[in-house]
């Protein structure tokens, strides 16, 4: 699209977006290979994070998003290429101690801690934390975001549903205030209203000045929220771009919005 036949809406947006990525750098992933065994999952990825920014990573089962979020994350050991976060190469980094440099990710399945309740589950995230001050003021912000885990806080997180524990395992993550947060699929399995209210959460977290990194299956709803986007086919990235372009290139469409 020219910038003539752009709505004023669009044309805000599209300068916000620029603006993004023309900032800081903070995670930078270059010429990344993960094998299980012999096979190889991701086959030599190149991408970047920027302040400010929501990036989406979209991609079939499969092609090997998660365990490049994983070997990220430190919790999958990476093969060749680069991680760089805030510029620095955390290659080989254990993944407690990233988070307690802000790079923090909420798992495909959640991973919440279920015999435990919901307020001490989120003091968990904060683990790293000794500004008690500050902990509990984030607490409170958790709970403006997600009221649902106010009015439950005292609940044994297991017997939460699942949109709740997607919560929870969300709230977890901010608890450890980070400088970019890596969410996979964090509408899996939940039922459409609690789709929609997890994307409204992500967006509200984004507003919040949150970076975020956001696998997900519905490519819609993710290049729709997204500043910038990335396509993944078989452990490498195919295209990449302002999420609003993506979602009107035919190969995005014809591969991931069925058309
Ligand atoms: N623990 C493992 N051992 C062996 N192979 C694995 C393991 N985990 C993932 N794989 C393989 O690596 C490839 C990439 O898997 P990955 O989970 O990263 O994909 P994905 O893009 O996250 O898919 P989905 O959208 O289904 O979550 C797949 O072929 C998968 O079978
Ligand atoms: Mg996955």
């Amino acid at each position: 699209m020219t910038e003539a036949t752009m709505t004023s809406e669009e044309a805000t947006r599209a300068t916000a977006v620029q603006a993004k990525a023309a900032g800081k750098t903070l995670l930078k992933v270059s010429g990344l290979k993960v094998g299980y065994g012999g096979i190889q999952a991701v086959k030599g990825v190149d991408f970047e994070v920027r302040e400010g920014e929501l990036v989406s990573l979209i991609g079939s089962n499969g092609a090997g998003k998660t365990t490049t979020m994983k070997a990220i994350t430190g919790t999958l050991p990476s093969g060749a290429g680069n991680i760089e976060f805030l510029g620095r190469s955390i290659k080989g980094r254990g993944a407690w101690d990233l988070v307690g440099e802000g790079l923090v990710m909420v798992p495909e399945g959640r991973g919440v801690f279920t015999r435990m309740t919901i307020t001490e589950n989120l003091q968990i995230g904060a683990y790293i934390r000794s500004d008690k001050a500050g902990i509990a003021s984030d607490m409170e912000r958790v709970f403006v975001t997600f009221p649902r885990l106010r009015e439950r806080k005292d609940q044994l997180a297991g017997t939460m549903s699942g949109g709740e524990q997607q919560m929870l395992a969300m709230g977890r993550a901010l608890m450890a205030r980070p400088k970019v947060l890596l969410l996979d699929e964090p509408t899996m399995g939940l039922s459409p209203i609690m789709c929609d209210k997890i994307f409204e959460v992500v967006q509200t977290v984004a507003a919040q000045g949150v970076t975020i990194l956001l696998v997900e299956q519905n490519a819609n709803r993710a290049l729709q929220l997204a500043d910038r986007g990335y396509v993944m086919e078989s452990g490498l990235i195919t295209m990449d771009g302002d999420a609003k372009e993506l979602l009107r290139d035919p190969r995005v469409r014809a591969a991931y919005l069925g058309e």
